[in-house]
C-alpha cells in the first residue's frame, strides 16, 4: 500500500512541507509522530504531525542528512510505508499559562501540541530559535494562533540574536512566569530548557530525540533513561518530564551514528549531482 502525496511545498531552501493522504488520520492525536519510508530502499524516518485533518496530514521536513535530502529532491507522487500514527499522545490538559520552546524542526510538533493546549484553555506562548534564517518557519501561522511569538536565530540572520538559554531567560526577565514550558527539537536545547526551568520551578515536557527504527518498541534502539529506569522513546514517548531524563545518555546516544551519517549525506550529495547533470543531458 502506498500514500498519495497531496502537496509538496518548499519554504526554505532546506525545508518542505508535504500533505499525505490518509485515512489513519483521523485516529491522530496530538503530539504523536508517523514513521515514514519514502521508497523501498530509504530508511524510515520519524516525523511529526503538524496539521492534521480528516483524510491527511501534513509534515514540515527540515533537511538535515540523506533521507530528508532525497525526499526533498526525489520524492514525487507518493510514499511507498507510513506506520502512524505512533507514539503517546502529548497529555493535553489544563495548566494555565504555557510556553512552547521550538528548535529549528521543533516547531511542527508544539504548533499542533500548542493548539491542543489552547483548545484545553491555555494561554500559549512560542518562541522559536532557528539555526539560521533557512530554520525558521511557518511564523506567520504561529502568530495567527498563539497569544504571543518571539523569534530567536543563533547567527542573527533574522529576528533577535540568540541561543536557546539566552531567549528563556529573555522571556522570564519580561513576561509573566509560566506553568509549564514545553520543548522539541533538539537534545542539547533540551537539557538547557530543563536545568533553567529546574532552577526558576517551571513544569517542564519534553520531546526527547532517540533513533527510531521500527517505532513498535521491538528493537530496543530508542532505548531513553527517564528516572534512571529505561524507557522507549518511540512508545513511552516521545514526551517525557524534562528533569527526570538523563539528557547526557539521550545526547550521547544521538552523536552514535554520526561518522555513518555524514559518509551517507556527502554519497547523496554526488549521486543527486550526478543524477543532475544525467537530466540535463
Ligand atoms: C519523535 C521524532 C519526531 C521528529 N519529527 C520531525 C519533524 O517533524 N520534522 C523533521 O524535519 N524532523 C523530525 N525529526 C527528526 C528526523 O527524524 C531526522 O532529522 C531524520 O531522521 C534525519 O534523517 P536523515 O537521513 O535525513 O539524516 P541523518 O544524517 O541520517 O541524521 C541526521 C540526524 O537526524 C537524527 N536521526 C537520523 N535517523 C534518525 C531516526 N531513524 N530516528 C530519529 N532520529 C534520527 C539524528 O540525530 C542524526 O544525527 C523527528 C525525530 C523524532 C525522534
Ligand atoms: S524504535 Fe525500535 S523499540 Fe523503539
Amino acid at each position: 500500500m502506498s500514500y498519495k502525496v497531496l502537496r509538496k511545498e518548499k519554504i526554505t531552501p532546506s525545508a518542505f512541507l508535504l500533505e499525505v493522504e490518509d485515512e489513519r488520520a483521523k485516529k491522530v492525536k496530538p503530539g504523536q509522530y508517523a514513521l515514514v519510508q519514502w521508497n523501498d530502499e530509504a530508511e524510515p524516518i520519524p516525523l511529526s504531525f503538524l496539521n492534521v485533518s480528516e483524510n491527511s496530514y501534513t509534515f514540515l521536513v527540515d533537511v538535515v542528512g540523506r533521507t530528508t535530502l532525497e525526499m526533498m529532491e526525489l520524492l514525487e507522487d507518493e510514499i511507498k510505508f507510513i506506520e502512524a500514527p505512533c507514539g503517546s499522545p502529548f497529555p493535553v490538559e489544563h495548566y494555565g499559562k504555557v510556553l512552547l520552546i521550538s528548535k529549528n524542526w521543533g516547531i511542527a510538533p508544539l504548533m499542533n501540541v500548542g493548539r491542543a493546549l489552547k483548545e484545553a484553555g491555555n494561554e500559549v506562548y512560542l518562541i522559536h530559535v532557528g539555526e539560521n534564517e533557512e530554520r525558521v518557519y511557518l511564523m506567520e501561522e504561529a502568530g495567527e494562533e498563539f497569544g504571543e511569538v518571539l523569534l530567536f536565530t543563533e547567527d542573527g540572520s533574522m529576528g533577535e540574536e540568540g541561543n536557546t538559554e539566552w531567549a528563556f531567560r529573555y522571556f522570564l526577565e519580561n513576561y509573566d512566569k509560566p506553568d509549564l514550558v514545553v520543548s522539541a527539537g533538539s537534545n542539547l536545547d533540551g537539557q538547557i530548557v530543563s536545568k533553567v526551568a529546574k532552577e526558576k520551578g517551571i513544569k517542564h515536557i519534553a520531546m526527547v530525540n532517540a533513533h527510531i527504527l521500527d517505532a513498535n518498541g521491538l528493537c530496543l534502539a530508542c532505548r531513553v533513561l527517564v528516572e534512571d529506569k529505561e524507557k522507549l522513546a518511540c512508545i513511552d514517548g516521545p514526551w517525557f518530564e524534562g528533569d527526570k531524563v538523563n539528557w547526557d545518555y539521550a545526547i550521547q546516544k544521538e552523536a552514535f551514528y554520526r561518522e555513518e551519517e555524514d559518509k551517507a549525506l556527502k554519497e547523496a550529495i554526488k549521486q543527486l549531482r550526478r543524477l543532475k547533470a544525467k537530466r540535463e543531458g
